[in-house]
Formats: C-alpha cells, sequence, structure tokens
C-alpha cells in the first residue's frame, strides 16, 4: 500500500494543531465531540495533547456504507451527546471530503445551544467540497484519492494503520 502520510508526520502535525486548539481556547472549559467510527484515533492522540479542561462525546454519523467509496445516504444518531447548552463544542471529524456530513452534524450541534462550535479535521481532500464549511483546524491537505489507516477504513479494514495510506486498485477513486 502506498504511504500518502507517515506516522511520524501525523504525529508531528497533531503536537501542532493540539498547540493551536490550547492556544485558541485558553483555559475555557471544551467538549469534544467526535463524528463516529473515523474519527477515534485522532481523538485519543489528540485529547492527549490538549492543556485545556476537557470532556467527551461522541455523535455518529456515516454516508459511507459496506463497500462503497461514494458517499451514500447520510445516518446520524446524536442519542449519545450529552446536554451541550453554554458549552464550547469541537467537533471532530477525520476528513473533509464533500462537507456534508459535517455541515450537518454543525446545524445539529447548533441546535442544542452550545456557547461555540468549532470543527478540526485531520485532513481536507481538495477539489470535493460540495457544501461550504471551513474547518477552523486542519491537519492536512490531500489530494482526491480514497485513504485508509489512523482510523479511516475501507469495509472497516485498515483502521488500525498508524499510517495513512492509499490502497491500490478500484478502492480508490
Ligand atoms: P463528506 O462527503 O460528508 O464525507 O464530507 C465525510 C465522511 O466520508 C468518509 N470519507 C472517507 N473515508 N476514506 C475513508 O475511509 C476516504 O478517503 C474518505 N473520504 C470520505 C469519512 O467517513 C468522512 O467522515
Amino acid at each position: 500500500m502506498k504511504v500518502l502520510i507517515s506516522a511520524d508526520a501525523i504525529q508531528q502535525r497533531i503536537d501542532a494543531v493540539a498547540k493551536e486548539i490550547t492556544a485558541t481556547y485558553q483555559g475555557e472549559p471544551v467538549t469534544i465531540v467526535g463524528v463516529l467510527t473515523g474519527c477515534v484515533v485522532f481523538v485519543a492522540d489528540l485529547i492527549r495533547r490538549l492543556d485545556l479542561p476537557v470532556k467527551i462525546a461522541f455523535i455518529q454519523a456515516s454516508s459511507y456504507r459496506g463497500t462503497a467509496t461514494s458517499p451514500g445516504s447520510l445516518v446520524v444518531k446524536a442519542e449519545l451527546l450529552p446536554d451541550l447548552r453554554g458549552r464550547n463544542v469541537l467537533l471532530i471529524d477525520d476528513i473533509l471530503d464533500t462537507g456534508q456530513t459535517l455541515s450537518y452534524v454543525v446545524e445539529h450541534l447548533q441546535s442544542m445551544q452550545p456557547a461555540s462550535v468549532r470543527v478540526a479535521v485531520l485532513m481536507r481532500k481538495l477539489g470535493r467540497q460540495k457544501v461550504h464549511l471551513e474547518p477552523d483546524f486542519t491537519g492536512f491537505e490531500i489530494p482526491d484519492e480514497f485513504v485508509v489507516g489512523y482510523g479511516l477504513d475501507y469495509n472497516d479494514e485498515y483502521r488500525n494503520l498508524p499510517f495513512i495510506g492509499v490502497l491500490p486498485g478500484p478502492a480508490g477513486h
């Protein structure tokens, strides 16, 4: 498999992003809301570098089903969320592709009357965005290739890879 971003490069960049986030909130409490399942490795690495009082919550949103590599219909489950009223919310996702998932989830979170909503993504795919959404924190801008590893899957496999890779063959698009 072709390595797009090495494990070392990911860790170095997360150090820098964590510093940006810490500087932005200046000691204010933050509720991290991770978008399952792809976010879990990024969330785990990021939160241990934040010098802030944080709470962790998750929301489930998936537009990729099974072996499909183009978006199907969006399924969002928000039942796991705590009361976010008056909280600073930092929404975290693995990858910003068309933007549909995150813009939908941001709208949902805004309806819960938080003090603020910001967005952090590990990767942003260039040339794919259909819905306007400007993440507050971005790890890497990547070309339009289907990537796996570091939380991201193909048919629920490869999430445990420590690097971001591109699958050879028909899974790439
Ligand atoms: P949208 O289009 O709503 O999609 O921004 C975001 C979600 O789509 C999934 N996604 C990917 N998953 N490799 C993956 O494993 C990819 O290259 C890829 N591109 C998009 C992902 O779940 C993300 O949250």
